[in-house]
């Protein structure tokens, strides 16, 4: 079995190239602007419509994912609603829903994609629904076609907590344009990042003023304040680092597939191991075992043994919180992956040998 020297954890932000990183700050020095609507966040606005292939009516950036969640579940009228949702997510995505008083209602997942079962959703609606929100988990695509029919059936707004899925795309187009709204994190444990940072792209452009509003407090002008809104403003050393990480999005996308290629290659025909091949984005590198006890076996060896950090995501699932425990052992699909599932190391600078290296340790400590 290999023991790394170093620790190897699960993901490891992407730093880009520091000379370019010290230009933009000479800008911003120059600027003499560090937050509130900067010339470096309207430019990053720009290029990330035009990278999404969006309008930039249609787009807002924030300080992080978690407010650009609550505020977009605001803005589209779900306070005091009922919400179906997955439990096999971050606890970001509920949280967000609770602190706008919307009720989440946990439907079960469909146990190959890991993502919210549109059969399961649909059983759960009732007259105080007023959207579904389904999680692109590790960027697997949810069934986006069968969301669109609930949505058209019966009226209910689609919002995808798109966190994991910045980068992917589906006949032909970003993950970005499925739904009402979708939402991608920032955070630098994402394959891309701003330091810290959240979009919203959601098909009516009339949120987008409200939406500008709300992350400024619902100040709308100097004697204006038109809502409760919060700070959830994005700055400008978020906005330069989201700019600098854009330029290199195709080279940290390829880096992941690289990654990818090695566990699927590595896991091939072992039967203990389901290694699944179904991010569009290539975000994460989870493996499914036969059971609990050998998940938790491989965990603890693989940290103690080799120095290797994987991660139990999804593990509690969110129906185990205290939130949330109102829906606990409601979702047996859900319950039974998250106490299988295990989350390899994967980000921007892991070696293809590490990687190996890390599916034959999995191996070994699974056969022993
Ligand atoms: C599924 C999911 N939703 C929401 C979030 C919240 O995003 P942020 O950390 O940018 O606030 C995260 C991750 O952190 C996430 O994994």
């Amino acid at each position: 079995m290999k023991k790394f020297d170093k620790p190897i954890l699960v993901t490891r932000p992407y730093l880009p190239d520091l000379e370019m990183f010290k230009a933009g700050c000479e800008e911003i020095w120059k600027n003499q602007w560090l937050t509130n609507n900067g010339p470096m966040l309207n430019k990053f606005h720009s290029e990330m419509a035009n990278y999404l292939g969006v309008s930039e009516n249609n787009i807002a950036l924030f300080n992080n994912g978690t407010l650009a969640l609550e505020l977009g579940f605001y803005a589209m009228g779900l306070s005091g609603g009922e919400v179906i949702t997955t439990p096999f997510t971050f606890v970001a995505t509920s949280h967000a829903l609770m602190r706008i008083g919307a009720k989440p209602i946990f439907a079960d997942i469909d146990p190959v994609t890991m993502c919210l079962s549109p059969e399961a959703a649909e059983k759960l609606i009732t007259p105080q629904t007023k959207a579904i929100v389904p999680v692109h988990v590790y960027g697997n695509c949810c069934d986006v076609e069968g969301f669109a029919r609930l949505g058209e059936k019966y009226g209910v707004k689609i919002i995808y907590d798109a966190a994991h899925a910045f980068g992917a795309r589906l006949n032909g187009k970003s993950i970005a344009e499925y739904g009402d709204m979708a939402m991608f994190s920032f955070h630098p444990t994402k394959l891309y990042h701003s330091c810290e940072g959240g979009l919203l792209v959601f098909k009516d452009a009339s949120l987008q003023q409200k939406l500008f509003d709300l992350r400024n407090f619902a100040i709308h002008s100097e004697t204006e304040c038109v809502d409760v809104g919060t700070n959830a403003k994005m700055n400008e050393l978020q906005a330069l680092m989201g700019l600098l990480c854009l330029k290199d999005i195709d080279k940290l996308l390829d880096w992941r597939e690289k990654i990818h290629k090695i566990y699927l290659e590595s896991f091939k025909g072992f039967e203990d191991v389901t290694y699944l091949d179904l991010s569009l984005n290539k975000a994460y590198c989870p493996i499914l075992f036969k059971d609990f006890n050998t998940r938790e076996r491989v965990y603890k060896d693989l940290k103690e043994k080799c120095n290797v950090y994987a991660r139990c995501y999804f593990y509690p699932l969110l129906t185990d919180f205290a939130p949330y425990v109102y829906a606990k052992n409601t979702c047996p699909v859900a319950e039974d992956i998250a106490r299988r599932v295990l989350t390899l190391p994967t980000y921007y600078g892991l070696s293809e040998n590490d990687a190996h290296n890390i599916a034959l340790n999995v191996k070994e400590i699974v056969g022993k």
